[in-house]
């Protein structure tokens, strides 16, 4: 069935899009006001988009038309915010902190999470939470209502038992068990069910394109 996006209102693109551009990683995102008021907020239009500089981007979008969400308007103001990354184990008290609060609560004590000091930035990490990435903002893309937020990677925290080779960055990613957004309001993956395949040299795949073709015919006058 064809969706043609210019025939359907912008909340059914959003079903669409959210309902099949799946699993999507979370950031666990922990802001502050310039009073230094403190925020936690999930967001799953999140990814990173470049290793060298090391760059994510966060998809914000309006708790109303004109009213940005806390966490964008947060990160306008002082340019600086914190991406942890959300394990099974932190399910429940990463959805509290979606709640849609007022700007005068600190989500981070809502769900009684500890918050650790950074080293790069002001607002603090999650200790709960496996891997933070202290953010710095490049640049917001405006997107009507909602806001891409860019930001320069400063600093990474992984806990200790998850670093296999801390020369080498090696991590034991499956041990992070962190989980996606799935479709719906309340569906979630977990990152367990794993399958290994290897990419494939361009020199092995001649030779396997070669073998299958078999002898070349020799041609006769
Ligand atoms: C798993 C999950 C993912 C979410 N992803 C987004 C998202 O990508 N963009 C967005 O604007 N809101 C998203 N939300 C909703 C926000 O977390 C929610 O509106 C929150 O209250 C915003 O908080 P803030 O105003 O303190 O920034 C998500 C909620 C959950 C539970």
């Amino acid at each position: 069935m064809l969706f043609d996006f210019k025939e359907i209102p912008g909340k059914e693109c959003y079903k669409l899009l959210v309902s099949t551009v799946t699993p999507r990683p979370i950031a666990w995102v922990v802001s502050q006001d310039a009073k230094g008021l403190l925020n936690a907020a999930a967001f799953s239009f999140f990814n990173v988009f470049s290793g060298d500089p090391p760059v994510v981007g966060i998809g914000i979008a309006s708790h109303k038309p004109g009213r940005p969400k806390d966490t964008r308007a947060n990160i306008r103001e002082t340019g600086q915010f914190v991406v942890n990354l959300v394990s099974e184990q932190n399910a429940e008290q990463m959805n509290i902190t979606a709640i849609e609060f007022d700007p005068s609560v600190n989500e981070l004590e809502q769900a009684g999470l500890t918050p650790l000091p950074s080293i790069r930035v002001k607002p603090p990490r999650i200790a709960e939470s496996p891997v933070a990435m202290e953010c710095e903002l490049m640049q917001i893309v405006d997107l009507g209502e909602s806001g891409l937020v860019l930001g320069r990677v400063l600093a990474m925290h992984v806990r200790d038992d998850l670093v296999l080779d801390a020369v080498n960055h090696y991590i034991d990613t499956p041990k992070l068990k962190l989980i996606g957004r799935m479709h719906g309001r309340g569906w979630y993956a977990r990152t367990s069910d794993l399958f290994e395949m290897p990419r494939i040299p361009v020199s092995e795949w001649k030779m396997k394109t070669v073998a299958a073709a078999g002898p070349a015919e020799k041609t006769t006058r």
